[in-house]
């Protein structure tokens, strides 16, 4: 069984982040789509919001599970059975980091975790969380960017921030 598995923090999930899950999960028996928390960022949603928002918007798919967990990626891996990275790289500027990174996991996982990349569609090559809240900051369309739960989730988020 081919296991793989894609991570991030999504605050919030995107549907450039939905693009690459779905696109992913066509090519493995498998895929767990782990919500993290990056130890350099501050997050407008908890842990338990974030999956729960991915839980939501991938509940119609059969292959793909939502987990969280501390500690490294690799080590998950290595625990679950798990092959393979899915990465997906978007404008030039992703590909140092993501290239650092699969480098990285490689060599902790002493070559067993190997890396794919996807490129993101067209039109989510320059879309990122911190764009999307910067956009529900202002009250702007969100709909070519976010699923329709996910919207409300953060115009509320924003709203009860505003009232305190
Ligand atoms: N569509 C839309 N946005 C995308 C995207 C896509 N296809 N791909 C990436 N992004 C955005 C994300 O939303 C995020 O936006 P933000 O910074 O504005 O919030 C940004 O690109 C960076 O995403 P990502 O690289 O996935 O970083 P992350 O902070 O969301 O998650 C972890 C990083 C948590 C997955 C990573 O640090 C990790 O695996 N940690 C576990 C510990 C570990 O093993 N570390 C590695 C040691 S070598």
């Amino acid at each position: 069984m081919k296991i793989g598995i894609y991570s991030g923090s999504f605050d919030p999930i995107t549907k450039g982040h939905e693009d690459i899950i779905r696109r992913a999960a066509k090519m493995t028996d498998k895929l767990v789509v782990a919500v993290l928390n990056n130890v350099n960022k501050k997050y407008l949603f908890s842990l338990e919001e974030r999956s729960s928002m991915v839980i939501e918007s991938l509940k119609d798919m059969d292959n793909v599970e939502v987990k969280s967990f501390q500690g490294l990626l690799t080590e998950f891996m290595e625990e679950n059975g798990i092959e393979f990275i899915i990465r997906g790289l978007r404008a030039v500027s992703d590909y140092e980091y993501e290239l650092t990174m699969a480098f990285a996991n490689s060599d902790i996982s002493c070559g067993k975790a190997e890396t794919i990349f996807m490129p993101a569609s067209k039109q989510y090559m320059y879309l990122s969380s911190t764009v999307v809240r910067e956009i529900a900051n202002y009250n702007g369309r969100l709909s070519d960017y976010l699923n329709e739960h996910v919207e409300m989730k953060i115009r509320d988020k924003i709203k009860f921030q505003g009232s305190r």
